[in-house]
Formats: structure tokens, C-alpha cells, sequence
């Protein structure tokens, strides 16, 4: 158990865009577009925000609160921190047992994604600089598209470098710190990639019909947000809804509790900075990340290729890079430099999220087994090497474009276990610390106030039923 004092965040606006850089990652540009496609277009909006008014928010609100509890209190690890706060109510037995499983799936959760996802942004890189060389100049259609990347992932030359070169680059970012590193990393991308999203969204929505008269983007924006309701009537809709809302909000994984929440001052605003944060995300996911993928995608292949990615046979990853590229390729100039924006975009937004995962696995070995950063960043070097590794040397096995162990990864730790841990965290937070400790603690220092039968019922009560309820049919269909 850490009793390190914590460093805190240099700047408010430092905090704030290293929170939306967590959140704001691959997910908004790739896995949100294909979810709504595949689950109603615009009625997935519905399951989507019910999400997040009864599960996202609440959550985040949970999240920063135990966060900073235990940063003050030098517990800032989620373990240690449910064992204290359970305690009130449990005995110390079955609050360490409570802590250790909550605490232990979490880190599991976390490990599982950094491995896949430190490879999609490795992949991300190389294709950004592929684009402004002129490499997508050649690619005619999605086979094309789909042979440039089984060439380029069984040529590890070229597919681990990728990988390594990002990785180096990320972990050189959190082993200089929180001030030095992740909050200055967040100041230069974060900016830089709205910039980006904003160009592209202009670029997408005004792009017309260069292949087909009828193959309009503006005709794929209309398709992806035209409400499909029959899809409500299938439960999945409502585990896709809440899946992602948990994926691009990045709670219920550690990513926010032992970690960046634990870097508060005593004095934050709490409910206005999580308010902040929040909305930032869903502008990158619903405004921007909308307004890219499909509409381009729609543009390159038309009504064929989206019923592909409505049908599920496409993923969002699918879609980017065998549809873009392609399209990119035929525009010259524009599409080499739209090629650039697109995967730097995703390059930077893969980055921002991730360092937050792997500054939870240096804090461990700094705080816990007291090394110094440095060598604390090697081992969790290795850590994440040992679980990347596997994305690689199956994708390079392969001649499809999705592998096996990334698909899994992100159904269950990306999908599953975030409901579990979130279930862990509302339970220590409301029902075991209390309604009142817990409201007291996030308000401390806040203008802003959360309505308290907000807090008691909907973050109390509903969100866990809703969880269980989602985790119920997860089992009943597994
Ligand atoms: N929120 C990130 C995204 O939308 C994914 C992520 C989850 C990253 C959890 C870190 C921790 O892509």
C-alpha cells in the first residue's frame, strides 16, 4: 500500500485535457460509429444516453470521488482504497476479500486492453506516415486495402516496429510524470487532434461522390443517423449501448480511481470537472466521431459495403482501415494529407488514452516495490510487451484483418468486465462507505451541485439494478 504523497495536477486546464485524453481515444472514431451503424443508427442513441445519464455519469461522479478520497489519504490504489471504505460496513475480512476482487479484475481489465490497444495505435502510426508518402495511391478497393495491411502485420519489421516505436514514445511520456509528462503530452495532442477531427468532419461532410454520383458521404451521415427501431427490440442494443458507453468514458477499468482522479487537489470541483470532461468525449464521439468513418466509408463502397458494417461483418477497426485508405488513395493531394489527419487523429487519441493505463502499472511498481520511474516503466514495459505480443504474432499468422485474441479482448474486457468492476465501485462507494460520506466527499470544494436524490437513487439504486440486469443477460446469452 502506497503511502506516497501523490503529485497533483500543475493546471486545471492540464487536468481537464489529460481526463478528456483518457476518455477520448480510439473508441469515439472507430468503435462508436460502427456500434450505432450495427444497432439502429439513430435509435441507438436511445440506449446509448440512457447509459450515460444512468450509468456513465454516475460512475464517473463514483470514480473521481473514491479517486481523490484515496489520493489525499495516500490509498490512491483501487484495492486498498474499497478496503478502507468498506470497512465502515463490512468486517475486515470480507472487506479485504471484497477490495482484492474488485481490485484484481480491474487490473485484469486493464492489462487485456493495453495489450491490443498499444498494437491499434502502433498500426495507426505507421499508416499515418503510409499516407503522406503516397502508399494508399495504389489501393483501388477494400481487398487491396485489406492485402496492404496482411502485408504490412506479417512483415514485423515493420508491424512490431510500429508497435515498439509507439510504445517507446508512451512510455518515455508517463515515466517523466504526471506534470512533466501526461499533463504536457495532453496540452500538445488533445488540441491538436480537435483541430484534426474538426478538418476531417468538413472534409467528410463535404466530400460529395467521388467514386459512385449516388455514393454520397452526405448520403452516409443521413443513412447512420436514420433510426432504425426494430433493432430496440433486441436486448444486445441496450449491452452495446451501455458496453461503449463504459468503454469511451473509460471507467469501470482503474483508469480513473488509482490514477488520474488521485492526482486531485482537495479544493477541485469535482461534479463540474467530471461534467466537463464527460461532454468533451461525447462531442469527439457523437459529433465528430459520427461524422467521419461512416460518411467516407458510404462514400468508398456505398450501400453494399455499410450493410456490411451494419450486419457486424465489418468492425469499426475494419472500416478504417479498409475503406479509408482506398478512398484516400484516389483523392491525391487531399486524400495523402485527409490520410495523414485521419490516422494521426487516431494516432493521437490511441496515445492520450493509453498512457493512462500504463501510468496505473508504473505507479504500482513506484509506489508498491518502490523503484524509480524509470525502471518502473521498463518492467511495465515487459508486462505489456508479454500481452501485446500475442495481438501480433497472431495477426501476423493470419490472413484476416481482425485476429482472434483482439476480438475476445475487447468483447470481454471491453465489453464484460467493465460492468463488473463498475458494479465493485458503486457498491464500496454508496453502499458500504454511504450516500451521505460519499456525497460529501464529492462536493467537497464544488460549486457545482449534484442533486442528492440524483446521487441517492439513480447512482445508488438504478445503476447497479441496471448493471445487474445487463450482466444478467451477458450470462443468460453466453
Ligand atoms: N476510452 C478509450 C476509448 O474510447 C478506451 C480506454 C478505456 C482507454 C479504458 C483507457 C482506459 O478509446
Amino acid at each position: 500500500m502506497g503511502e506516497v504523497r501523490r503529485e497533483h495536477w500543475a493546471t486545471k486546464i492540464g487536468l481537464i485535457l489529460a481526463m478528456a485524453g483518457n476518455a477520448v481515444g480510439l473508441g469515439n472514431f472507430i468503435r462508436f460509429p460502427a456500434k450505432a451503424a450495427a444497432y439502429g443508427g439513430g435509435a441507438y442513441l436511445i440506449p446509448y444516453f440512457l447509459a450515460l445519464v444512468l450509468l456513465g455519469i454516475p460512475i464517473m461522479f463514483v470514480e473521481w470521488t473514491l479517486g481523490r478520497h484515496g489520493g489525499l489519504h495516500g490509498h490512491g490504489h483501487l484495492a486498498p482504497m474499497m478496503y478502507i471504505v468498506s470497512k465502515k460496513k463490512l468486517s475486515p475480512k470480507s472487506a479485504a476479500t471484497f477490495a482484492i476482487i474488485g481490485g484484481a479484475v480491474a487490473f485484469v481489465t486493464g492489462v487485456m486492453i493495453t495489450g491490443y490497444y498499444t498494437n491499434i495505435i502502433g498500426w495507426m502510426g505507421y499508416y499515418s506516415v503510409a499516407s503522406l508518402t503516397g502508399q494508399f495511391s495504389g489501393l483501388k478497393t477494400a481487398d487491396d486495402a485489406g492485402a496492404f495491411f496482411v502485408n504490412f502485420l506479417t512483415n514485423p519489421a515493420l508491424s512490431l516496429t510500429a508497435w515498439l516505436i509507439s510504445l517507446f514514445i508512451m512510455i518515455s511520456i508517463v515515466s517523466r510524470g504526471v506534470r512533466r509528462g501526461i499533463e504536457i503530452a495532453a496540452k500538445i495532442m488533445m488540441p491538436t487532434l480537435f483541430i484534426e477531427g474538426i478538418i476531417l468532419v468538413v472534409l467528410s461532410l463535404t466530400l460529395g461522390a467521388p467514386i459512385k454520383p449516388e455514393w454520397s458521404s452526405l448520403r452516409g451521415f443521413e443513412w447512420l443517423w436514420t433510426p432504425k427501431l426494430e433493432k430496440l427490440s433486441n436486448p444486445a442494443t441496450f449491452i452495446e449501448g451501455a458496453g461503449q458507453i463504459f468503454f469511451t468514458l473509460s471507467i469501470g477499468i482503474a483508469g480513473i480511481i488509482p490514477n488520474y482522479a488521485s492526482y486531485l487537489r482537495r479544493e477541485e470541483d469535482l461534479p463540474l470537472s467530471a461534467l466537463t470532461t464527460t461532454s468533451l468525449n461525447e462531442f469527439a464521439e457523437v459529433v465528430m466521431g459520427a461524422s467521419i468513418a461512416i460518411p467516407l466509408a458510404y462514400a468508398f463502397g456505398g450501400p453494399d459495403f455499410i450493410a456490411l458494417v451494419e450486419a457486424g461483418k465489418i468492425s469499426g477497426f475494419g472500416v478504417a482501415i479498409s475503406a479509408l485508405p482506398p478512398l484516400f488513395g484516389r483523392l491525391g493531394a487531399v486524400g495523402a494529407i485527409g490520410g495523414f489527419l485521419w490516422f494521426s487523429l487516431l494516432w493521437f487519441a490511441g496515445v492520450t488514452s493509453a498512457i493512462a493505463l500504463i501510468n496505473v502499472l508504473i505507479t504500482i511498481f513506484v509506489e508498491d516495490f518502490k523503484l524509480n520511474r524509470v525502471r518502473g516503466a521498463l518492467i511495465a514495459f515487459i508486462i505489456i510487451f508479454i500481452t501485446g505480443v500475442f495481438v501480433n504474432i497472431e495477426a501476423a499468422m493470419k490472413t484476416q484483418q481482425l485476429t482472434d485474441y483482439l476480438d475476445l479482448a475487447d468483447f470481454y474486457a471491453g465489453s464484460l468486465l467493465l460492468l463488473v468492476v463498475a458494479l465493485f465501485e458503486v457498491v464500496a462507494a454508496l453502499w458500504l462507505w454511504g450516500v451521505d460520506d460519499s456525497y460529501e466527499e464529492l462536493h467537497r470544494g464544488a460549486y457545482m451541485t449534484v442533486p442528492k436524490w440524483y446521487w441517492k437513487y439513480v447512482t445508488g439504486i438504478i445503476s447497479p439494478l441496471y448493471l445487474l440486469i445487463l450482466l444478467g443477460w451477458f450470462i443468460y446469452t453466453a
